[in-house]
């Protein structure tokens, strides 16, 4: 370890350490820790010479222990790591994992107490957390707030959504510290859920300095604990971890020892850093699922977007089961005939998923519960092993398995996440007996009957309890409205997607502005993959439930880049069959786009505008580049450099066609093939809200 890196500097006549500093490996980053005359422990950050954070309070407080103040230094660990990894699925084959850490281990006296907080510093930003280790004293402690600061030095740009404790699907607002009020003002309050009042925003959050410098805050690891939202002062541009409480008003219940989730900060003066960023997953531990080898990356289609838009289907087999709330006998009721999970319609999806080589079938509104489920009144139970009368799943397990196609089960839970973890072994076996590996799970709604909310402790523990007992029935997941994922999909690799944002289904009810696809690669999905639904081919919606119309915020051309734009292992194609069938051309991308990749590289990147990126497909030397723009037009400049040098390549290009536009003419596209050589730039016009997708092949 080279000595230079760390530096112990002794106060004048204090005999005390006081003061700690560490760099990152490539010097670009300085942390500074130091206790103030309070005993407070306190870091600082500083980039390229410039501060980032300034002096920021540390510490957490508990009913039982004081861990804020009254602390000195007793003494100070270092460490420098340079490894790699490889993970199961993902943006690279490998992974970097090097940082130089520093473990400041504090005590107090009266009352006797410990606390280690542990800092590593990579070359792309920060992570600390909190080490409770077993003391002297009380060993459970009720935890009431994280004091952590982060005390930003100007009136920085925030791309932000507002603080709410149920939900995270919202649009983001492009603001400042001194705007945010205004911006966090204008949001509409969900019904269900909980927003906080005051100040507050949510993590992943991304801030931008006047000079250039992009920083994402948020966590990783997040286990035991509950997630992080950012109390913000628009006048001092600081924020403060505000952790979300239980109805009772208590964050956590912790039994020593114990770690907190990591505190994240990724930096850097270049935008496309921060997208190929690993820091998040660096900072989960490795796997815990010994062999893998079940865990397989998928593309799938569904029984789903026809109960969104259309003719009003539903999830529901009956419309007079509310009427009927005693009859627990679902062959007595009367079917509406607006059930698309019945069997002629999920085998007209088998069939469809054959014929194009997409894995699975996701099938929605199959099992019993459903007639008031948006309700909330909770007058039905979900059940997980009891198909609806019109859902023949025995003949749709065998149908599926002789076209060689997999099932993926849905359990929609209505919030009722109590009742679901008591059924949980029974659904999870009924799905093994049945030939299904894999789960699209939903909260949707106020967690009953616990009153426990979307993102607080318990919930926390019970998103990933539901993906480590999945793993002991080698089944995979996708969980919606569940916590805001941290990186815990390197832990738990079955774990392969997340929704936990606002997704492609809200372009059936208000739309996604084509700004929205643009930051969520810089936001949300630096916890993990996003669920987010790319595929969408007829892009004029009637609304959810309103009978109205509108114009979802993309081009036809624009769905296929976000398969590049937004990485998932498990990706679907969300359109109906139909609209695919409309234009096969154009679908030939989406059954060629592989979810799997062995190397990534972000060629240009701006939060909110543009994104393009080039991946190298997993099993095979193609590369796939997708780009994308927000509501301007723009040409994206596509630099070759990374094609291997001596090959000739032909590139298939899938584009909007001139004259389109995402409000008057998105289904405008075009493909060409052309010849193209490594280190060339290409020169790709998008259209407003448009996008343009490439598959590069070797010819020879
Ligand atoms: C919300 C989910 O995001 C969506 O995908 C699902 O279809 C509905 N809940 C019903 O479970
Ligand atoms: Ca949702």
């Amino acid at each position: 370890m080279k000595k230079t890196l760390f530096s112990l500097f002794m106060l004048a006549g204090v005999m005390e350490m006081m003061a700690v500093s560490i760099t990152s490996p490539n010097g670009a980053l300085l942390l500074n820790v130091n206790v103030n005359a309070q005993g407070t422990p306190e870091y600082s950050l500083d980039y390229k010479g410039k501060p980032i954070v300034k002096d920021s309070k540390l510490g957490i407080m508990t009913q039982e222990l004081p861990l804020t103040e009254g602390f000195h230094i007793v003494s100070t660990d270092t460490l420098s790591v340079d490894r790699t990894w490889e993970p199961v699925w993902g943006e690279y084959s490998e992974v970097r994992d090097h940082f130089n850490e520093l473990a400041v281990k504090l005590a107090a006296e009266n009352p006797q107490r410990e606390l280690t907080i542990r800092f590593r510093v990579f070359d792309d930003g920060l992570g600390f957390r909190y080490e409770l280790p077993v003391q002297d004293g009380p060993n459970y402690l009720t935890v009431t707030d994280e004091l952590t600061e982060f005390n930003y030095t100007d009136n920085h740009k925030l791309f932000a959504i507002p603080g709410d404790y149920d939900t995270d699907e919202y649009l983001w607002s492009e603001t400042t510290f001194e705007e945010l009020p205004e911006a966090m003002a204008s949001y509409a309050r969900h019904s269900e859920a909980q927003r906080v009042d005051g100040l507050t925003v949510q993590t992943p959050l991304l801030l931008k300095t006047k000079d250039g410098v992009y920083v994402n805050a948020h966590e990783a690891a997040l286990i035991g604990y509950p997630a992080m939202l950012l109390d913000v002062d628009p006048q001092t541009y600081s924020m403060k971890s505000h952790l979300v409480p239980d109805r009772l008003g208590v964050s956590a219940y912790l039994q020593m020892p114990f770690n907190t989730p990591w505190r994240t900060l990724i930096v850097s003066d270049d935008a496309r850093d921060i997208l190929a960023s690993q820091l998040i997953l660096n900072l989960n531990e490795p796997s815990k699922i010994e062999d893998t080898s079940w865990i397989k990356p998928m593309k799938f289609v569904g029984v789903w977007w026809e109960m969104f838009t259309g003719n009003q289907k539903t999830w529901a087999y009956s419309d007079d089961h509310l009427a009927k709330p005693g009859v627990t006998d679902y062959t007595k009721l009367t079917p509406n005939g607006r059930h698309p999970a019945n069997t002629e319609n999920v085998k007209r999806y088998i069939d469809f998923a054959a014929a194009n080589g997409i894995d699975g079938v996701l099938v929605e509104g199959w099992n019993e519960g459903w007639e008031d489920w948006a309700s909330y009144r909770k007058n039905r139970q979900f059940l997980f092993d009891k198909p609806y009368p019109d859902f023949d799943l025995p003949y749709l397990r065998d149908y599926a398995a002789e076209k060689g196609v997999k099932l993926i089960m849905h359990h929609e839970t209505a919030a009722n996440a109590a009742d679901y973890a008591l059924q949980l072994d029974r659904a999870f076996q009924f799905m093994k007996d049945n030939n299904y590996d894999a789960v699209k799970t939903g909260y949707v709604g106020a967690i009953i009957p616990r009153s426990e909310h979307h993102t607080s402790q318990w919930m926390v523990d019970h998103a990933r309890d539901v993906a480590e007992r999945a793993a002991e029935y080698q089944i995979m997941v996708d969980s919606h409205e569940a916590p805001r994922p941290t990186g815990l999909c390197r832990t738990y690799p079955n774990w392969l997607a997340q929704e936990s944002a606002r997704g492609g289904e809200f372009e059936s009810m208000g739309g996604n502005p084509p700004s929205h696809t643009c930051i969520l690669p810089f936001t949300r999905l630096k916890g993990g993959p996003m669920d987010y639904t790319p595929g969408l081919f007829e892009t004029r919606l009637s609304y959810y439930g309103e009978g109205k119309t509108g114009q979802a915020g993309t081009t036809l051309a624009r769905q296929l880049a976000l398969y590049l734009t937004m990485p998932s292992p498990m990706q679907m194609a969300c359109d109906l069959p139909e609209n695919y069938e409309r234009f096969p051309d154009a679908f030939q991308f989406i059954k060629d786009v592989p979810v799997d990749w062995s190397d990534s590289k972000y060629l240009e990147a701006e939060p909110n505008q543009y994104i393009t990126v080039a991946r190298r497909d997993k099993h095979s030397d193609d590369w796939y580049v997708g780009a994308i723009t927000d509501d301007k037009a723009r040409t994206a400049t596509i630099d070759l450099s990374f094609l291997p040098r001596g090959g000739k390549y032909e590139a298939t290009i899938y584009e909007d066609a001139p004259g389109a536009d995402w409000k008057s003419n998105p289904q405008a596209y075009r493909i060409r093939t052309v010849k193209v050589k490594p280190g060339q730039k290409l020169k790709q016009p998008l259209a407003p809200g448009g996008g343009a997708a490439i598959r590069i092949q070797r010819v020879s």
